[in-house]
């Protein structure tokens, strides 16, 4: 009869274990019991990158990668962004079921008044150098903001969590456009509670002289849509952040730091950043098998391609297709996306693409959006720690609520030196 177990023999002793299997999953400490002796520390899994390895139980978001699924609490990611509203998504994520009309109004008006940044935030924004990445700016002053709102270390009272959840959602856009400000040696443009959520990140970013900043209906949409789409993704590099770090009972402003931080790499959020510099410097459609075949090679990698999960076309990749062309009739179309098309076409019929299941992600068309909207290529990976926030928040809550939690801290296998004695620095 079938049982939910797992039957292993120890060919070093000959002795046979039998572990539950719960979820799919075996718990690695129940290995720990295989030993040779009982001088032996017990059978460990060396997994690197954590490639298979559950880090924890989660009820947030499910990728199924071999079918190209991405669903947020359930909730398909195509319907939330053909008809849902990035602060929708964010409710969702956050408190696990869609918002009523009245939760949303009380959740608008919460995030709508926590915009502001305290006035001495600007001016330590202001010792940045003038060129300093906004990427950078960002991860430091999100730390930053932990020596403001000193009860925020009180993380397992619901309440004060709930209030720093609404502050870093409302913020993240504040000083991700104040950081763009002083790259642009722009005066900083103060939040606009009339404006929706995208729109006011708009007018921080864009306003000028106008009294008053009006947002382009399609653009704000085209962004929130953007923001949607990269709300959460599951356990990525980030996220393991935001719950690695948020695992020592840190504030969740310095485990935020963090998560972007671990965003910031262009293996992660910085990759449509480097899918930009990639297709300018590509230049032209007619250098495309050139390209393809430096990949090939494995002089460089195709940025925008490919993804630890999904081993299927990434179903935010065809959102973003389909919202370019949106921004594309308001802006006029960037010729880079050509570029981008074809080199999608002339790799998804390559052998060394399809055999690798290397298909566009996210990041492949999002750059050619922001670059279309006046967006600088140093925001790209500001604007994805804008849409992950309520994902991390929601993930690190989640952690803090799970009764398994606890520091987390990898073994490792041991390779170095035995012990050796110190030697004078006269006598090496
Ligand atoms: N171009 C060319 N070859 C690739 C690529 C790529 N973009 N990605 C993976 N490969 C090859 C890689 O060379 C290796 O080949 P082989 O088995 O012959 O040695 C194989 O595919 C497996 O690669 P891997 O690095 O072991 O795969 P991974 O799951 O560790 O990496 C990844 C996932 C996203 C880091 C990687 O695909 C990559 O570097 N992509 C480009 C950067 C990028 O677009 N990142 C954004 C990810 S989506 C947004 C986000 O969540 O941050």
């Amino acid at each position: 009869m079938a049982k939910d177990t797992l039957s292993i023999t120890d060919n070093r002793t000959g002795k046979s274990y039998e572990l539950p299997v719960e979820h799919g999953t075996i718990r690695a400490l129940d290995l720990r019991q295989i030993k040779t002796g009982p001088d032996d520390f017990g059978l460990m899994t060396y997994d690197p990158g954590l490639t298979n390895t559950a880090s924890c139980k989660s009820t947030v978001t499910m990728v199924d990668g071999d079918n190209g699924i991405l669903r947020y609490r359930g909730y398909p990611i195509e319907q939330l962004a053909e008809r849902g509203t990035f602060l929708e998504t964010a409710y969702l994520l956050v408190h696990g079921e869609l918002p009523t009309q009245s939760e949303l109004e009380e959740w608008q008006y919460n995030i709508v008044h926590h915009t502001f940044i305290h006035e001495n935030v600007k001016k330590f924004m202001d010792g940045f150098r003038y060129d300093a990445h906004p990427m950078g700016v960002f991860v430091s002053t999100i730390a930053a903001l932990s020596t403001f709102y000193r009860e925020a270390k009180q993380i397992h009272d619901a309440e004060c969590r709930k209030h720093q959840i609404h502050r870093l959602i409302a913020k993240a856009p504040t000083l991700a456009a104040f950081a763009y400000r002083h790259m642009s040696g722009m005066p900083y443009a103060y939040p606009d509670n009339d404006l929706s959520y995208t729109g006011n990140f708009l007018s921080m970013m864009f306003k000028t002289t106008e009294a008053k900043y009006e947002p382009n209906p399609a653009l704000e949409r085209a962004l929130d849509v953007l923001f949607i789409l990269h709300a959460d993704h599951e356990q990525n590099c980030s996220t393991n952040a935001m719950r690695a770090v948020g695992s020592s009972a840190v504030d969740p402003y310095s485990a935020m730091a963090a998560a972007a931080a671990a965003l910031y790499g262009p293996l992660h959020g910085g990759a449509n950043e480097m899918v930009l510099t990639m297709l300018r410097e590509i230049g032209s459609v007619k250098n495309i098998p050139a390209h393809i075949e430096r990949v090939k090679n494995k002089e460089v990698r195709l940025m925008g391609f490919g993804h630890r999960v999904y081993k299927n076309y990434d179903p935010r990749a065809q959102i973003v297709k389909e919202v370019a062309e949106t921004v594309f009739e308001v802006t006029g179309r960037n010729p880079l996306i050509d570029i981008a098309l074809e080199l999608e076409r002339i790799a998804l019929e390559d052998e060394y693409f399809l055999s690798h299941k290397l298909y566009p992600n996210v990041d492949f068309y999002s750059g050619i959006i922001y670059e279309a909207m006046k967006i600088p290529i140093p925001m790209y990976p500001v604007l994805f720690a804008i849409g992950r926030t309520p994902g991390w928040l929601a993930q690190w809550q989640e952690s803090l609520e799970d009764p398994d939690l606890r520091i987390v801290r990898p073994r490792q296998i041991y390779l170095g030196e035995g012990e050796r004695q110190y030697v004078p620095i006269d006598q090496r």
